[in-house]
């Protein structure tokens, strides 16, 4: 899709559908909507006194063959009311009103920026949403679906400026925001893709076309090198499995020479049967998205440095597949991680973190200043926050506030959760330095604790997203399946880390 600004008079342009807000409970028709309204002989007043447009949030009113307009409809979207409103309503209303009008066979949008006029909503920030919104909002996978869709695609929204707007300012916001958004999308190209499309060698030929593309430094670990490093961890999870395991490092150097400031580490199980201690049958399927975090990983490294931030990062995903079979490892065995710590297996479904012990071990090993690590990681994450919230785990105060300042701006849910020493106890092993699971109570929060063995005194981040990884319904600019959380929030923090 094609995103322009342009300046000029809203009821001249041409386009199939005219987007235009109205805020809930306000009778007068502001902006842009007053002008159509004028255009169209009070018609938008009229359905404001009736009751039929309420402006409630995301409400959208399609008013067909408008007169007096070069449009060939309006589509009325509300905001809500004007003191709740933030700029990802901005997002939303953006999102919605764009695929009502794609159901309707609409190819080409035109829209007033959206919000404009609040305290926190610029014409650049509106704009910037308005791209995210569109672009996140309209995404469909339909890869393996031979029949053609119902719908087209909407391809051109242009933006139309108030007179207040810089056009220069909105083009960059728009420019940011379409890097944010296809960033986000090729994460959820990569965890809605079948497991049988997306091993962990496809997982790295993914990372090679994106460093490839947005000018990365990559190298691709194999299981001999893997070996020799002494990750016996991620090769106790890898063993049961055909796939050999990949261990992918992307590397941004922006920041002109010195070290890596920030690492980010992605889980990359490609499906997670259990292994050995086999989940069952009902929804297993999803597992499928158990890379969601490494895909994150991989895609927020192509838009930092499609952005060209001044800042060194590292970005490392371990990718393996999870499975049982005659050379998997098993419950009861010890595995020894590249730290030296020994680890027993309670569960073989607990993998995330043991492949994760060791590709955080090297992110550390690699000088990195501070370290974030993504994974889809415990169930219990989803029974604490539910299936939009991502547990956020840190041992650092000031980071637990960027990354909550990050979130906001993306419009990505994050929510900090203890880590009491107490529970540390339920990860003490009788026969090796730890066992790889605690107790039934608290499972997100001992997760991050068995990570935390292996990051020492780094600054560290763990963000569970096991929850809001998936979507089982569309909302907002978020469509059913994989949501590419949290790919926004941590360009975001990049972007604020190298202001
Ligand atoms: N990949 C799962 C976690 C998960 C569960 C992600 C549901 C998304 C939705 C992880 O590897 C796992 O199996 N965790 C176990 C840990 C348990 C055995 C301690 C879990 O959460 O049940
Ligand atoms: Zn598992
Ligand atoms: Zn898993």
């Amino acid at each position: 899709m094609d995103i322009k600004v342009i300046d000029g008079d809203i009821t001249d342009v041409e386009c199939d559908a005219l987007v235009l807000p109205h805020w809930e409970g306000e009778e007068a028709c502001e902006g842009a909507l007053a002008a159509a309204d004028k255009a169209l002989d009070g018609a938008v007043s009229r359905l404001v006194v009736q009751g039929e447009i309420k402006g409630k949030k995301n409400e959208v009113t399609v008013i067909h063959s408008p007169p007096g307009l070069a449009a060939a409809r309006v589509a009325v979207v509300g905001l809500g009311k004007r003191d709740e409103a933030d700029v990802d309503g901005v997002r939303e209303a953006a999102a919605v009103a764009l695929r009502v009008l794609r159901g309707k066979g609409v190819r080409s949008v035109a829209s007033a920026a959206l919000g404009i006029g609040l305290d926190d909503i610029t014409a650049a920030s509106s704009a910037q949403a308005m791209a995210e919104g569109a672009l996140l909002g309209l995404y469909t996978f339909r890869r393996h679906i031979t029949k053609e869709a119902e719908h087209g695609d909407i391809d051109v929204l242009t933006i139309v400026a108030d007179a207040a707007g810089d056009i220069s300012l909105m083009e960059e916001a728009v420019r940011r925001g379409v890097v944010l958004a296809e960033a986000a999308n090729l994460a959820r190209d990569m965890a809605n893709e079948p497991g049988n499309f997306m091993t962990p060698v496809d997982m790295a030929r993914v990372a090679a076309e994106v460093a490839r593309d947005c000018g990365l430094e990559i190298t691709v670990i194999e299981r001999e090198k893997i070996e020799e490093m002494g990750m016996g961890a991620l090769l106790g999870v890898a063993q049961g499995s055909r796939e050999a395991p990949k261990l992918i490092v992307l590397r941004y150097d922006g920041g002109g020479g010195g070290g890596v400031k920030l690492a980010l580490v992605g889980k990359g199980v490609t499906f997670d049967s259990g292994g050995i201690s086999i989940k069952p049958s009902n929804k297993m399927e999803e597992m499928k998205t158990d890379m969601a975090g490494g895909a994150s990983v991989i895609a927020a490294m192509g838009a930092i440095a499609r952005l060209g931030l001044k800042i060194n990062v590292l970005g490392v995903v371990p990718a393996v597949e999870n499975l049982p079979g005659g050379a998997a490892f098993k419950p009861g065995d010890v595995l020894t991680a590249m730290s030296g710590k020994t680890i027993e297996i309670i569960t073989t479904d607990a993998e995330g973190r043991l492949i994760l012990a060791d590709a955080l071990g090297y992110a550390v090993k690699e000088g990195a200043e501070s370290v974030i690590d993504v994974a889809t990681l415990t169930g219990a994450c989803c029974v604490a926050l539910g299936d939009t919230v991502t547990g956020v785990f840190t041992n650092d105060d000031a980071l637990a506030e960027r990354i909550a300042a990050a979130g906001k701006t993306a419009g990505e849910r994050m929510w900090r959760m203890p880590m009491p020493p107490e529970y540390e106890e339920q990860l003490k092993s009788d026969v090796a330095d730890l066992k790889n699971v605690g107790g039934r109570w608290g499972g997100a929060i001992t997760a991050a604790q068995f990570l935390a063995e292996f990051v020492g005194d780094t600054p560290w981040a763990h963000l569970d997203i096991a929850g809001p990884s998936l979507a089982a319904k569309a909302r907002g600019f978020v469509v059913k399946g994989a949501t590419g959380v949290p790919v926004r929030t941590l360009v975001n923090l990049v972007i604020s880390a190298s202001d």
